[in-house]
């Protein structure tokens, strides 16, 4: 493909009993034989939970002091490779990944519990996963899906929604995979799970939450420059942090950076759809212990 090219929406297929795309299947044998290192951190998430705000940092600590020419000249997307990933137009999650220039390696990773390559569990390596409440994390999929093209075709609002019930979308049920990665805590303890809106909440206190899981302690002088670094509107603002360089989203349908906030569901949901999620949530959320906020 050229640069000017689209590669085709995928659909969805049904792999080992989660909704997936060829543009996260195709490399699975590489993904699944990944050789993870000791020091490897890598950052779990259902899709447009907070990982970009999340990889961006731990990208901001562990380099900003050391390599901010890199924050300078690479995007964050070729920084923290997309494991999975495997799309025509750049190389594989797994060969960046393999090619990174600076240790620790932040690796990104979409993938279910169940589907992480064994390497990470047997090297022991630090995992930070990020929830973010349903409700915003289906608006902000649904409009992730209108404006990038290695997406399925989204439909309307109301169809997504019904799909998102259904576990109908890229990386499957929402529901299994915040519960799936809840379970995990309980038998790996290198898993630090934060939440979407404690960071809009209170950010700096989650970075300090962060720092001690990874054994970091910044300098009050650095501790600012993350915080600083890392707010919504300088990441919206910055080309190397925005996606702006990426092929197959286009950011006039919507930004990749588009808003940022607790509560956004309000303005899309009907009360009706509220209710039925509502109802849908009450019935498939079994684990009492792990608890959202849909507003802060
Ligand atoms: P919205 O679509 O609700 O605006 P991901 O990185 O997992 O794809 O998640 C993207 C979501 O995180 C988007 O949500 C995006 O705006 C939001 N986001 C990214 N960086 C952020 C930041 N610094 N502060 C608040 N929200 C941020």
């Amino acid at each position: 493909l050229n640069r000017m090219e689209q590669p085709p929406r995928p659909t969805l297929i049904d792999f080992h009993g989660v909704s997936m795309t060829k543009y996260f299947t195709d490399n699975w044998d590489n993904v699944q034989n990944f050789k993870a290192r000791p020091d490897d951190i890598l950052i779990a998430t259902y899709p447009k939970a907070g990982t970009t705000w999340v990889s961006y940092i731990l990208d901001l600590l562990y380099f900003g002091k050391t390599h901010p020419e890199l924050q300078k000249s690479t995007p964050l997307q070729d920084r923290v490779p997309f494991l999975e990933l495997c799309s025509p137009l750049q190389p594989s999650g797994v060969d960046l990944a393999n090619k990174l220039p600076t240790t620790p390696r932040l690796i990104k990773t979409h993938l279910p519990v169940q589907f992480i390559p064994k390497s990470f569990w047997e090297q022991n390596c630090r995992i930070v996963y990020v929830a973010r409440n349903i409700k915003d994390n289906v608006v902000s999929y649904y409009h992730f899906g209108r404006m990038n093209s290695l997406q399925p075709e989204p439909g309307d609002w109301s169809t997504f929604l019904h799909d998102f019930m259904e576990g109908k979308m890229v990386f499957g049920s929402w529901y299994d995979h915040v519960n799936g990665w809840w379970e995990k805590r309980q038998t790996y303890s290198k898993l630090h799970y934060m939440f979407f809106e404690d960071m809009i909440e209170d950010c700096g206190r989650e970075i300090d939450r962060l720092c001690s899981f990874l054994g970091l302690s910044p300098s009050a002088e650095e501790k600012e420059k993350v915080t600083t670094g890392s707010k919504f509107d300088n990441m919206k603002q910055n080309k190397m942090a925005n996606y702006s360089t990426v092929q197959v989203m286009n950011h006039k349908v919507s930004p990749f950076m588009r808003k940022g906030k607790v509560g956004d569901w309000k303005n899309h949901f009907t009360v009706a759809q509220n209710e039925k999620l509502d109802e849908d949530y009450k019935q498939k959320m079994k684990n009492a212990t792990l608890k959202f906020r849909t507003e802060v």
